[in-house]
């Protein structure tokens, strides 16, 4: 059989090896950016724009099928209604060359950096026009997000798809790492002005990563300004969850967009057969 054109093929540059569940997380993401750049294609906006601060390689290998994935910021910049420009960031040199080489074939005119998307959020928001409407991708491999950066990024009008690791990061090492240090990744990504330390060891542990999600969820709302929120929940593909994808957005069409787009599932469902929470990994 001929392969397919638009399927990612191996160009011989870094492909780093991924959990199958990342297929989850593609298609939600895919599904978004369809939406968003269908539907605001024509509006008042001075341009589309597309942030990625932990952009990858652009091509992921899929752990046990072996099946090679488009990466986030190949999935924006193969939009099939492209959006103004695309803003990536990644830190890890192989995999950001991997990214210039394969980004560029399509969207020579992206904005592609080497370095720690704390330190680059600032230029790359600086550089979006004030009218223009952006959708930041926020993908680390753990809480390496501050919620200093997500202020910094809100300075424009962004809907931001964002990875919150409760299971796979914050509920694994909350007691060990992050409960004695006052500095800890967690209270970076919550904010220091969240007391998570009494509300996790006041609760339930199968509550814990509930209990995480909203507090993050109603920081965003107040220090964010952005009120419309929602989340999906992403587990392995035998059940166990290990993360939520959290949307936001400061316009309730942002929202609708958002639900209309994660109501179908990777399974080609309306829901997840496995939507039980219990916290057993
Ligand atoms: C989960 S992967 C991103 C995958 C990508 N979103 C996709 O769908 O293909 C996280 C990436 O962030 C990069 N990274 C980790 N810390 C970073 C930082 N502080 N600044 C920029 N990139 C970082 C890692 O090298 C890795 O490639």
């Amino acid at each position: 059989m001929m392969p397919d054109p638009s399927d990612p093929h191996d160009d011989g540059l870094c492909i780093p090896e991924v959990g199958e569940h990342s297929k989850y997380k593609h298609h939600f993401i895919a599904r978004y950016i369809h939406a968003f750049t269908t539907s605001m294609k024509n509006q008042k906006w001075a341009g589309l724009y597309y942030i990625d601060l932990f952009a990858g390689a652009g091509i992921e290998r899929l752990r046990t099928s072996r099946k090679l994935d488009w990466g986030s910021p190949m999935l924006a910049a193969r939009s099939k209604d492209p959006f103004t420009r695309l803003y990536l960031c990644e830190r890890d040199a192989e995999k950001c060359d991997a990214l210039r080489q394969r980004v560029t074939q399509v969207r020579p005119d992206s904005h592609i950096v080497q370095g720690d998307a704390e330190n680059h959020a600032e230029s790359i928001v600086a550089d979006v026009p004030m009218g223009g409407l952006s959708l930041a991708f926020l993908d680390p491999y753990g809480l390496h997000l501050k919620l200093s950066t997500l202020r910094v990024l809100c300075r424009r009008r962004t809907d931001l798809v964002i990875f919150f690791p409760d299971r796979m990061d914050a509920l694994r090492n909350w007691a060990a790492y992050y409960f004695d240090n006052p500095d800890s990744n967690l209270d970076n990504c919550l904010g220091a002005d969240v007391d998570w330390r009494s509300r996790l060891g006041g609760c339930l542990p199968e509550k814990r990563g509930e209990v995480l999600r909203d507090l993050y969820k109603s920081q965003i709302q107040s220090q964010l300004n952005c009120p419309y929120v929602d989340f999906e929940r992403i587990k392995t593909i035998k059940g166990a969850p290990l993360y939520y994808l959290i949307f936001c957005s400061r316009h309730q069409f942002g929202l609708k967009l958002w639900q209309g787009t994660s109501r179908k599932k990777p399974n080609g469902q309306s829901t997840f057969s496995f939507d039980d929470d219990t916290g057993q990994e």
